[in-house]
């Protein structure tokens, strides 16, 4: 299938695109993109990430998308080691970081199965970014002594237990590919007699088509349903949704959701 070169030094390094703003790629992962013979690339918040590779490098698709075809991960796996055995310098790039609900060390055992060198750029993560572009501070003095950063679904489909436990706790509470879950973590919430919790839901964090919708546990589901915010998104559960400068004024009194594009 490739053609075999002499001399070729396999060498993977996998690095975190960021959340979408370009800006937000560390300079080290421009610099690793920079030196890449091959970019594997997943469905990427903002593909421009890729002119930093060199012109003639090879760029791969392997995320998946709509309407195209998609690799399971043991073929992503075997083409990266295909593409460091052919082509040497090969960078992994991946969307946020790659160590959170990245499958980064799934791929690292595999890569170096092979004893192929590999190395790790990190990347800024959605989990963070995103609600720090909304002025959500995740930990605030005297608000929130913690941050739970959990997925709304697991590798079997279902909403992670540690929902219901962050529930319990006073922690703000980060979740990643909930949004198909959300009535069931409103549930939880209620249970907990959280119901006026403040929520932010913000899709597209960090991009120009960034988009918010502000309320409560109790408000939340309605918030979703007249704006249409869908994937992918961040949702944010906790009292410091309500301390950020951005969304203060949405909070004060009684006013209590919000849906906006991003201003
Ligand atoms: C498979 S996880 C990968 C997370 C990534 N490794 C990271 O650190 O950001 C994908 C999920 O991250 C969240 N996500 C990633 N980028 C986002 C963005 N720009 N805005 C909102 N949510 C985002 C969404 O919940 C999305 O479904």
């Amino acid at each position: 299938m490739y053609q075999m070169q002499n001399k070729i030094q396999p060498k993977v390094t996998l690095v975190g695109a960021g959340p979408g703003d370009l800006d937000l790629l560390t300079i080290k992962g421009a610099k690793a993109l920079g030196g890449a013979n091959v970019v594997l690339y997943d469905a990427l918040a903002n593909e421009e990430i890729l002119t930093y590779a060199p012109k003639k490098s090879l760029k791969i698709f392997v995320g998946k998308r709509k309407g195209s075809h998609a690799y399971s991960q043991d073929q992503i796996n075997q083409l990266i080691v295909d593409y460091a055995l052919n082509y040497g310098n090969v960078v992994r790039l991946k969307g946020g970081d790659p160590f959170i609900f990245g499958r980064g060390s799934e791929e690292i055992e595999y890569i170096e199965s092979f004893g192929i060198s590999t190395y790790v750029v990190p990347g800024i993560s959605s989990s963070i970014a995103v609600p720090a572009n909304q002025g959500i501070s995740l930990t605030k003095r005297g608000v929130s002594e913690s941050f739970w950063v959990i997925t709304g679904t697991t590798s079997d489909r279902k909403l992670s237990k540690d929902v219901a436990l962050a529930a319990q706790s006073s922690a703000t509470v980060v979740i990643l590919m909930g949004m198909s879950k959300l009535a069931q973590i409103v549930a939880l919430f209620q249970n907990e007699s959280k119901g006026e919790t403040p929520v932010a839901i913000i899709q597209n964090g960090t991009m120009q088509n960034e988009k918010i919708g502000v309320g409560t546990i109790n408000t939340i589901g309605q918030v979703v349903a007249e704006s249409g915010l869908g994937s992918p998104a961040i949702i944010v559960i906790g009292e410091v949704v309500r301390e950020s400068n951005k969304l203060k004024g949405f909070y004060g009194k009684f006013v209590s959701n919000k849906v906006c594009a991003r201003e």
